[in-house]
């Protein structure tokens, strides 16, 4: 089958749905592929790039008479019109909010795959646009932030005076919020995030930031997305919005519900209590703004001199390298559509991922498809129990702790005083090591657990070593324990050299 890739249409569009080095993947699943002249001009993608990986570059006409053509934004009226019929297009579509287009597409007969569609579950996270462009654009937003901030991120003790570092607010901390978080942490800046979702806080201290707290209850959510607030959670939480934007030099909000207007949670009359020179960066921009006075697509300057940005092209800004992660969500949603890895697209349907994406399948309208629940998140509960503070999962309490964890003591000293004295100084050793190690390990930051995966190798090593010595003894038992030994500690030393290398591979040019 042929694949078109098309230049984008739509102004200001800097985008491109395949780079060379995505291009070579698709020729390798099959399939021949087409690109228009020009197309990744301003994604540093030149025409000879798809050449040298294996593909055409050729005329409009060539692209839109494609088997499947691939783009970035929705097709629009003339585009469906130039698709053959039986064709397959791909893009971000936003289905729920465009019921034209999805009228328009099944009539014209062709199969329509909506990229932005993919449901939020573990195993389509690799064909996630959605994220793909969130992940980029959090990280533009504090580019943006702090080109316009006339100071630095980072705090410094100068022989010319002490720097204090700025203070960074992000709502909202999905995919752009927490990349907004580390990016703005690693320019040194103090960064508190608030999310309506209270089982993100952990993500936002993985990448080194405080989540705020808001005494209200809340809802874990069944699909990976947050609920719309009650009255009674957004008076909570108005205080705490107009405290932390006071206090901070950089809002970033990210603050979304899908198929709801963004929710207005950085009002006028805080905007006016920040200080000047104060930054927001609204990346809700384009679905209302999460801020009362942003204007989508501008930058404005309030009469207290806080700089509002309204930008909604934000991953276009790094066009080169949001056109590689989109081209990469591509590849994995067609190898997934191609089992046969022969350049022919099947669309299986009884597949959670491709039903989720499917708009229209040869003309017939199947938009929208069943929901999808989040495998990570608990089952629907019936409606009284939603509402219901118990439904919160029940944690051991402090007491409850202290009691087990007396009880494990007990038991291990019953079994000290029991055993006969050679094993009695093992058994001791070993419950010294478990407290310690309880104690030790537990408190270790989330950012060092890969080096603590090396320790643990180390431990794997002395086992070993142990277990080597135990091998030869007469007893066939301690010897085949040993065996067992030396293999399991094994699995554990080289396992973990390969999980490290490969995590070592993500961080290392090619
Ligand atoms: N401006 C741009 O160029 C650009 C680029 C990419 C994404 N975006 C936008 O950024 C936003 C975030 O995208 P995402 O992929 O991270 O979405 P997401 O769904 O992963 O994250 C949104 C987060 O907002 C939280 N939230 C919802 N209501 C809230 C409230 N009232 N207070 C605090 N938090 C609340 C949700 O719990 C969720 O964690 C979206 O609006 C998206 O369209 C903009």
């Amino acid at each position: 089958m042929l694949i078109g890739i098309p230049k984008e249409s739509a102004p200001g569009q800097t985008l491109v749905a395949a780079t060379g080095a995505t291009t070579a993947k698709l020729v390798r699943l099959g399939y021949d592929v087409v690109v228009e002249s020009g197309a990744g001009g301003y994604a540093d993608q030149a025409d000879a790039a798809y050449l040298e990986a294996g593909g055409r570059v050729g005329t409009a006409e060539e692209v839109w008479a494609a088997d499947v053509v691939v783009k970035i934004d929705a097709p629009t009226e003339d585009e469906i019109a130039r698709l053959r019929e039986g064709a397959t297009v791909v893009a971000m579509m936003a289905p729920a909010r465009s019921p034209e287009l999805v009228e328009s597409l099944g009539a014209r007969g062709v199969t329509a795959l909506a990229l932005d569609a993919v449901p939020r579950i573990s195993r389509a996270q690799s064909m996630d646009v959605l994220s793909s462009m969130a992940n980029v654009g959090g990280y533009r937003a504090v580019v943006e932030a702090a080109h316009e901030f006339g100071r630095m991120f980072t705090g410094q003790v100068t022989a010319a005076g002490k720097v204090p570092p700025a203070r960074v607010f992000v709502v909202g901390a999905g995919v752009a919020g927490l990349a907004a978080i580390g990016a703005a942490g690693s320019m040194g800046a103090i960064v508190r995030a608030f999310d309506v979702r209270p089982e993100v806080a952990e993500q936002v201290a993985s990448m080194g930031g405080d989540f705020v707290t808001v005494e209200m209850e809340t809802e874990v959510s069944s699909d990976g997305y947050a609920k719309e607030m009650t009255a009674e959670q957004e008076l909570a939480t108005a205080v705490m919005y107009a405290e932390e934007a006071t206090a901070a030099d950089i809002v970033i909000t990210t603050a979304l519900i899908p198929g709801r207007p963004a929710p207005t949670l950085i009002t006028a009359e805080t905007v006016a209590a920040m200080r000047p020179g104060s930054v927001i960066v609204d990346m809700a921009a384009a679905t209302g703004g999460n801020c009362e006075l942003t204007v989508p697509g501008q930058r404005t300057v309030t009469e207290n001199g806080v700089i509002i940005l309204g930008y909604t092209d934000l991953p276009g800004r790094l066009a080169a390298q949001t056109s590689q992660l989109y081209g990469t969500n591509v590849v994995n949603l067609m190898t997934l559509l191609t089992p046969g890895k022969d350049g022919q697209l099947t669309l299986d349907l009884e597949d959670v991922v491709q039903r989720g994406l499917t708009v229209t399948r040869s003309g017939e309208v199947l938009w929208p498809p069943p929901p999808v629940q989040v495998s990570a998140a608990p089952a629907p509960t019936a409606p009284a129990a939603v509402a219901a503070p118990a439904e919160k999962r029940p944690a051991l309490t402090e007491s409850g702790k202290v009691t087990v964890v007396s009880v494990a003591a007990a038991a291990l000293f019953a079994l000290i005083a029991l055993s006969p004295p050679q094993l009695q100084g093992n058994l001791t050793v070993f419950a010294l090591a478990v407290v310690i190690g309880f104690y030790v390990i537990g408190h270790v930051h989330h950012a060092l657990h890969t080096p603590l995966m090396s320790v643990t190798n180390a431990i794997s090593g002395i086992i070993v070593v142990g277990a080597i010595l135990q091998i030869g003894d007469p007893n066939r038992l301690i010897s085949a324990l040993a065996f067992v030994a030396v293999l399991v500690a094994s699995i554990n030393i080289f396992g973990g050299f390969a999980v490290t290398r490969r995590m070592l591979g993500m961080f290392s040019r090619s």
